[in-house]
């Protein structure tokens, strides 16, 4: 991983080549986790921490369950913030975007790069089971463990969005000075006529 570009460096014209850089390469298998932001129904923000399933180059992926709050705020207002913290590098990322559905075949994928217990969850995090005592929540997860030996596919409710940036702010700290802020803004002209821009932000 690289540092961000100090002044008077330059920084790169858009924001790519630094998040790629920063996040889990795509055939990683690495998912970090993220603060999702989202707009509530009722106005105010609404967050909650996913995993970062992918970053493909252009668009942060995650997944999740139809029947979430996120997925209805989503379906109202499809634009959101995702935080990812790197504690341990003293960085963080803040990219905010316009969110859409990922195709069935990225969702699959998805699906196929959790682990055991991540795709059981995916199966049995309902509301019936939310109101379970957690003996008989067990019982139910071993039971449903038991009765699918095999691979599992997604159940019906698996969903995954992209976020596609329109705003990028990049944070690093410095123990010794200062931290260094560089936001990214997808100026968006005409149609099909769209640049970055960037600026250095103190904080
Ligand atoms: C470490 C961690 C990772 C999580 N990963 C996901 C995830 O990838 N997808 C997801 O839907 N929920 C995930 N959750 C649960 C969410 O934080 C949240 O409780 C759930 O998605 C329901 O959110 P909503 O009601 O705001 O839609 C995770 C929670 C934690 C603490």
């Amino acid at each position: 991983m690289t540092g961000l570009p100090q002044a008077p460096t330059t920084p790169p014209d858009e924001p790519f080549g630094l998040l790629a850089d920063w996040l889990p390469a795509p055939d990683s298998g690495e998912t970090p986790v993220m603060t999702l932001s989202t707009t509530g129904v009722d106005g105010y923000p609404d967050a909650r921490t996913v995993l970062l399933s992918l970053f493909d180059g252009a668009r942060v992926h995650f997944h999740t369950d139809s029947r979430s709050r996120k997925v209805v705020e989503l379906g109202v207002v499809p634009r959101a913030t995702v935080t990812v913290l790197q504690p341990e590098a003293a960085r963080q990322v803040v990219i905010t975007g316009d969110v859409a559905p990922v195709t069935p075949e990225e969702a699959l994928a998805a699906f196929r790069n959790r682990s055991r217990y991540l795709q059981l969850l995916a199966w049995q995090n309902d509301v019936g089971t939310a109101h379970l005592a957690p003996a008989e929540r067990r019982v139910r997860w071993d039971a449903f463990d038991a009765a699918h030996p095999g691979p599992l596919d997604p159940p019906p409710t698996w969903r995954g969005y992209a976020l596609t940036p329109v705003r990028v702010v990049l944070w690093e700290g410095d123990e010794r000075g200062p931290s260094t802020r560089l936001a990214y803004e997808l100026e968006r002209r005409r149609k099909n006529r769209e640049r970055w821009t960037w600026e250095r932000w103190a904080g």
